[in-house]
């Protein structure tokens, strides 16, 4: 069976629960403690080393994506569907990136590394809403989680329905006869 590059398996299921991770802890953890509450530095500190990380990760995993072959599109039965399917998952990197940037842009405006990083002792801005790469790091995590969320239909669908061994093209070669 054709299958995607070793290594590009091994950086979708870490990537996948390190952004799983990142989006539960922004929408769940984060916004829920005050800036003035010091355990959200340790906080952040986690979720900017964790979104630092997948941007790492993810620059490794585009190179790879470029430079392996990839396995032929599976057939979902829809044309519509067959033509959309590969460039949603681009969509899905850019939307990655996207969210990855405005987190460092969020955190250089707001004047982040020396606190975080450097134990200045400086307090945390009052809010992050004055910035404006906040309004587009909320958006790109909305919008990622969406994209998600359809991802783990498709993928159900396929296997469920379609019947297309779709998780064994997203994992490693058995080496069993
Ligand atoms: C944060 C979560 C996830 C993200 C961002 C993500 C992203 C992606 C992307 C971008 C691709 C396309 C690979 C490429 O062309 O380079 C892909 C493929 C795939 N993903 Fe995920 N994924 C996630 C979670 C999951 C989960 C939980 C499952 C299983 C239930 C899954 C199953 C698959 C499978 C089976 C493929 C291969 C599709 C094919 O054969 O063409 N993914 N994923
Ligand atoms: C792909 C990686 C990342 C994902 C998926 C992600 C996701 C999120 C989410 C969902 C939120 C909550 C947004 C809201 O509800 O207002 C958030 C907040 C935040 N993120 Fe990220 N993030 C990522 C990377 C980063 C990076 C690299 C940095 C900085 C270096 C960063 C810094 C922040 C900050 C400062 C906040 C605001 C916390 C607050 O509202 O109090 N993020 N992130």
């Amino acid at each position: 069976m054709a299958r995607y590059h070793p290594l590009l398996v091994a950086l979708h299921w870490t990537l996948a629960a390190l952004i799983t991770v990142n989006l539960l802890m922004g929408f769940f953890r984060l916004n829920e403690i005050d800036n003035a509450d010091p355990a959200k530095i340790d906080a952040l500190r986690t979720h900017m080393i964790i979104g630092g990380l997948i941007l790492v990760l993810m620059i490794v995993r585009t190179i790879t994506r470029i430079r392996s072959t990839k396995p032929p599109e599976p057939d979902s039965g829809s044309a519509l569907l067959n033509r959309i399917a590969r460039p949603i998952h681009y969509v899905i990197y850019a939307v990655i990136f996207g969210a990855a940037f405005s987190g460092m842009a969020l955190s250089a405006m707001a004047g982040l590394p020396p606190i975080i990083f450097g134990g200045s002792g400086d307090p945390l801005p009052e809010s992050f809403d004055i910035y404006a790469p906040m309004l587009a790091h909320w958006l790109f995590g909305i919008v990622l989680a969406a994209l998600i969320a359809v991802h783990l239909a498709a993928v159900i669908y396929h296997e469920a329905i379609r019947r297309t061994d779709l998780l064994a093209r997203m994992w490693w070669e058995d080496k069993q006869p």
